[in-house]
């Protein structure tokens, strides 16, 4: 969407604070351009704060660089297009806290949105791949500078056998409509030996669906977990969406179809053609 310009002309002001998770506009507007700020500012994840100390536009994600994006390109994404929701802080935290990344870690983030699992993966030393379907969320995600790969794509698209190895984490907040074909793909980049850790909607523990009643079985089967999230665990997203936490572990030979098992299936295919 268009950024209209008596917006860009507020954003670009200098007096305007935009800065960690939040954006400040420390003058008076006038009342039309006050609403379509206000809204702009709405409508890409952020909440007015009118507390004295705050008096800003908070936003659940570091706003800065995916603000520097939007100004770039006089546009900005709405977080209704694509299942855009960033992970809220507490979640990407527990997220991690499964996860136990060590330096150097692989990891393997394929929706990554603006970034909120990829820059804190980071930080605990995990070398991150990423994959986003969106242009300008990408964009962001080269601002954020944080990944050392970043592939603007349809993740579904793409063949694990593309990649030379698995990762020892996949880390993920999929589109939620779309979330066990997200989940079930990302098994075929998982390292066997690794564990992915997704946030999904907590239908999938009971949507009867032939597909979701077998990846309940393959995670089953897997020894996996779902664990609820907080019911306002994604409020700070603008979403009262219910979720909840899966992590799964893949062993050497076990159920899940990870990386090293797509890697088998040719051999096994040749053996099966010799016979
Ligand atoms: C729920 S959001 C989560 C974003 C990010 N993982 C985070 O935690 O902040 C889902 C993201 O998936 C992206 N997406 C949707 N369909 C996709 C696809 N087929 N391939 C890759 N990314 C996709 C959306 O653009 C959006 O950024």
């Amino acid at each position: 969407m268009e950024i209209p310009s008596g917006v860009y002309d507020v954003l670009t002001d200098a007096r305007t604070v935009i800065a960690g998770d939040r954006v400040q506009i420390p003058f008076e507007l006038d009342r039309p351009t006050y609403e379509q700020v206000n809204k702009m500012l709405k409508e890409i994840g952020g909440r007015w704060d009118g507390r004295k100390s705050v008096r800003a536009h908070v936003f659940p994600f570091p706003v800065e660089g995916y603000m520097r994006a939007c100004l770039a390109t006089r546009e900005f994404p709405s977080r209704y297009e694509q299942g855009w929701y960033p992970t809220p802080t507490r979640v990407v935290d527990e997220m991690l806290a499964h996860a136990g990344i060590r330096e150097g870690m692989s990891v393997l983030e394929p929706s990554a949105g603006t970034g909120s699992i990829v820059g804190p993966a980071v930080e605990c030393g995990a070398v991150v791949d990423c994959v986003e379907i969106d242009e300008r969320r990408v964009r962001a995600l080269r601002e954020q500078g944080a990944a050392r790969r970043i592939v603007r794509a349809d993740f579904l698209d793409l063949d694990p056998l593309d990649w030379p190895h698995g990762y020892r984490r996949v880390l993920m907040n999929p589109p939620f409509s779309q979330a066990v074909q997200h989940v079930e793909h990302a098994l075929g980049f998982l390292a066997d030996g690794g564990t992915l850790v997704a946030v999904m909607p907590e239908s999938v523990m009971w949507h009867s669906d032939r597909a979701t009643v077998e990846f309940r079985e393959l995670i089953s089967l897997a020894e996996g977990t779902f664990a609820p999230l907080p019911d306002d665990s994604f409020a700070p997203s603008g979403t009262n969406v219910r979720t909840v936490l899966l992590v799964v572990n893949s062993e050497p030979g076990g159920p899940l179809p990870t990386h090293g098992w797509h890697r088998r299936q040719p051999r096994q295919l040749d053996l099966f053609a010799l016979t």
